[in-house]
Formats: C-alpha cells, sequence, structure tokens
C-alpha cells in the first residue's frame, strides 16, 4: 500500500546499502517485534493496531458521538506526543481550516502546546460564545503546558456550565494507573482514556491520545486502524523488498557517508502537521548521544520559493524524502484565455494537479542535479486508510532506524533538561539551589 522509491538515491549510496545491513535489521525487527532491544517496554504501539483495547475504542467512538452533537468546540490540551499525532491526522484528512470548513461536529482547538498567553486567549475568545467541550491529553499528567491550561480552561467550563455539568463535558486521556491527572480525574469522575504504559508519546497516535480527537473530527477509525494493520502485516516481514528497511537502510547509508539532515518534503498544505508529528518522532527517538540525522521538513511549492535555494545550492549535508499523494480530493481545471496575456494557454484545460505532478517531477532531479539524494513515498490518497498506513510505516521504518543506529529509540532524556531549569526559575519546591544557581548566571 505504502510504495518507497530508492532509485533517485541509488546514485549517492554504496553499492552494500542494503545488503550490507540486512542482518542488522532483521536483528532489528526482532527487537521491535519481541520487544527485547533497548526501550522494548516501550515497543506495545508494534502490534497495537491488531491488538488494541476494542472495549476503548467503542468509548472513544460513543464519546466521539457525544461531543460531536453537544459541542461546537473541542479544546483538546497537550503537548508533543500527546498533541500532535491528532493534528497531523486532522489537517491532513481535512485541512488546515479544519475549523471554517468543517460541515458537522465540533471546530477543534489545540491548547496547552505552549505557553503563548495570546493563543490562549484567541482560543478562550474564539470559544467563548459556543457549546464546547475539553480533551486533556498528558501520560505523565504532570506536564507544565498542558496542565496550566487544563486549570485554566476546567476553570472556564465550571464557570460556565458549573461544576457538575462540566465534569460531563471533560474526557481526561491519561495513565491507568497514576499521575497528577489521574488523581484529578478520578476524584471529579471524567470520563478516561488510557494512554498504554508500553506506548510513549510520540508513538500513540493510534491510542486514545490521538483517536479521540480524531474521530470527533469524523474521522472514520475502522478505516485508519484497518490502513495500520494493513501496514504492520506487511512490514513486520523480513525481506529487502520491505519498505520499512529499504527507507531505514538508505537513511543509516546516507547518515553514515556524511548527510546530516533529512528533509520531508510535502506537496499538500494538509501535510505540514503530520511534518510536525515526523519531525518528533524521528528526532526524538534518533537524536541522543550526539547522533541522528536533524529531522526538518518542508511545503512545496510554497518552500520552493524560499528554501528551494538552499537545498538546491547550500551546503551538502540533506538528503530529502518526498512524500506525495496519489490522487486529489478533488481537480482544477485551467480555463482557456482567448487574450492569452499571461502565456498559459498551452495549459488551458489541463487540470491543476498535471502541474503540481510536473512541478514535483522537476524539482525531484533538480534535486538530484544539485546532490541532493531523494527517496519517495507514495501513499494511495488523503483517505484513513492510507494515512493510517502512513503513520504505521514511519513508526516501524524509525523503530528500525534507532536499532541500525545503535541507540535506544524508545526514550528522551534530554528533554528533561529544559524543565528542571524551568521548575527552578518558577520557584517548584525541591528546587532552591538549582533556583539561586541560574539566577546567577541569567544576571
Ligand atoms: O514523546 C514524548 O514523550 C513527549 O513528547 C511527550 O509526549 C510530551 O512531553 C507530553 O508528555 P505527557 O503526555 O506526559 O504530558
Amino acid at each position: 500500500m505504502i510504495q518507497f522509491d530508492v532509485s533517485h538515491a541509488a546514485s549517492f549510496l554504496p553499492p552494500d546499502w542494503l545488503s550490507g545491513r540486512t542482518a542488522a535489521l532483521e536483528q532489528a525487527r526482532v527487537m521491535l517485534e519481541e520487544g527485547n532491544g533497548p526501550g522494548g517496554d516501550y515497543t506495545g504501539w508494534v502490534h497495537l493496531p491488531r491488538d488494541y483495547d476494542k472495549e476503548e475504542f467503542a468509548r472513544i467512538q460513543a464519546a466521539a458521538q457525544r461531543i460531536r452533537s453537544n459541542s461546537q468546540a473541542l479544546v483538546v490540551i497537550g503537548i508533543g506526543g500527546s498533541y500532535l499525532g491528532a493534528r497531523a491526522v486532522v489537517e491532513l484528512l481535512n485541512s488546515p481550516n479544519f475549523n471554517l470548513t468543517h460541515k458537522d461536529g465540533p471546530a477543534i482547538y489545540f491548547a496547552g502546546n505552549g505557553l503563548s498567553s495570546d493563543a490562549m486567549l484567541e482560543i478562550i475568545d474564539l470559544i467563548k460564545d459556543k457549546d464546547w467541550s475539553i480533551n486533556v491529553i498528558s501520560k505523565s499528567g504532570t506536564t507544565t503546558e498542558p496542565a496550566v491550561a487544563f486549570r485554566i480552561f476546567k476553570a472556564l467550563l465550571e464557570e460556565k456550565y458549573g461544576k457538575q455539568e462540566a465534569r460531563k463535558r471533560i474526557y481526561a486521556t491519561t495513565d491507568a494507573h497514576k499521575g497528577a491527572l489521574k488523581g484529578l480525574a478520578d476524584a471529579e469522575g471524567y470520563e478516561e482514556f488510557v494512554v498504554p504504559d508500553a506506548v510513549g508519546g510520540r508513538y500513540s497516535v493510534l491510542t486514545a491520545v490521538g483517536l479521540l480527537p480524531i474521530a470527533c473530527a469524523g474521522v472514520d477509525l475502522n478505516a485508519l486502524m484497518e490502513g495500520a494493520q494493513e501496514a504492520m502485516e506487511a512490514l513486520s516481514i523480513s525481506g529487502t523488498d520491505n519498505p520499512a528497511w529499504q527507507y531505514a537502510a538508505a537513511r543509516h547509508a546516507l547518515y553514515t557517508t556524511g548527510r546530516k539532515v533529512e528533509i520531508l518534503a510535502g506537496y499538500e498544505p494538509s501535510f505540514r502537521f503530520f511534518g510536525e508529528w515526523w519531525k518528533q518522532l524521528f528526532g526524538e527517538s534518533e537524536g541522543k548521544e550526539h547522533k541522528g540525522l536533524f529531522p526538518a521538513s518542508v511545503e512545496f511549492t510554497a518552500d520552493l520559493h524560499s528554501m528551494g535555494q538552499y537545498i538546491q545550492q547550500g551546503e551538502r549535508l540533506m538528503l530529502e524524502t518526498v512524500v506525495r499523494f496519489a490522487k486529489s480530493h478533488g481537480s482544477v481545471t485551467i480555463p482557456h484565455d482567448p487574450d492569452n496575456v499571461d502565456g498559459l494557454n498551452f495549459l488551458a484545460g489541463k487540470d491543476l494537479s498535471f502541474v503540481a505532478e510536473q512541478a514535483m517531477r522537476g524539482t525531484l532531479l533538480a534535486h538530484v542535479d544539485g546532490g541532493v539524494p531523494n527517496l519517495t513515498v507514495t501513499v494511495p490518497g488523503r483517505d484513513a486508510k492510507s494515512v493510517g498506513a502512513l503513520i504505521y510505516f514511519f513508526e516501524y521504518a524509525c523503530g528500525l532506524s534507532g536499532y541500525l543506529l545503535g541507540v535506544n529509540p524508545f526514550d528522551q532524556p534530554g528533554v528533561e533538561a529544559y524543565k528542571n531549569n524551568m521548575y527552578a526559575l518558577l520557584g517548584k519546591p525541591g528546587y532552591e539551589d538549582r533556583r539561586a544557581e541560574l539566577e546567577a548566571r541569567l544576571k
């Protein structure tokens, strides 16, 4: 279903780029399948598309139905892995303008993914005259950004509906047993959904973390999971024709021969947040021990008129992975103009997607000629089943890639550094010494 093409990177790859890695790929495959490699406790996502909790899945769909019927807006509170997957899928399957274009169900506002007062005030203003609900998502239940946002939105919801009714409009997605959010949800009687222990944030989009907001956007969850399951079955098989093996091997070979940056390129504006999700997936999984490709993303053709210059002629440090969708949702025909002042009549009667296809093909060759290896991932369409498969393809390839690189792809020790400094500077009890030290350095 997902096709991978390495032919436009072939001239940059050593002859044994794949054959020289099959043993390591097989070892990585077994570690993922059996959960016995580094970080193996967090490989619960590997068989999730088949083994997911069906009872909870039905509850997610029922809750989404309720939210769709009683809310004009849904505030989804979460950050990082508790945010990006849902936004990526909602936008990719619809539009970055989802809140303007959706026909039924609630507008979806993502909050708690930063600390901007102005961004929060904007959401508060947008929802104030609407009926709305909250889905608060935090595995740890203690992450500052969503916890602060939840406190604020919870107070607003209680002010609007009263405590009793507000409780029925709050859906908490968190750990099954522990954490501040779990304690609060239990005490208040919110409907709860679980972030499974064995699934880390960036691999959690196909759990309740992603599925509840995605269902609220009207997406067919069964199709999404079906696509992921088909990909799971196809990608678990050993062999050099496995597209996840090819992708992991190609990017690893390019990395070890000097490439430092991987650019994910899409041609659909709705793909932007999928790129953000992909950046977290690969950046947090590989970027450790001073290793790993730096993941970047671009939106073509817009960025061909800005970053295109650097990609074509700047420092030769990147590889490019292009994600193309085989078909558009609709079609736009370029009209004939009798005056032809713009000289575009040679395109009259052609579909805009034909122009896009030629832009994509021309860019591919230009970038290869400029010294940028191009990998291509082709997805049948922007439909739920294909996107489910695409998510799983990247997750599985990321797991393989981390093991090829020799790192634990499922931890993220580096994200603690800023948190500890922030806690100290905020005056959190227990951080007094660190606070004094940091304040002195910041003087
Ligand atoms: O991938 C990760 O682990 C992070 O991005 C987390 O998802 C993010 O920090 C949010 O954590 P939590 O869900 O505990 O609030």
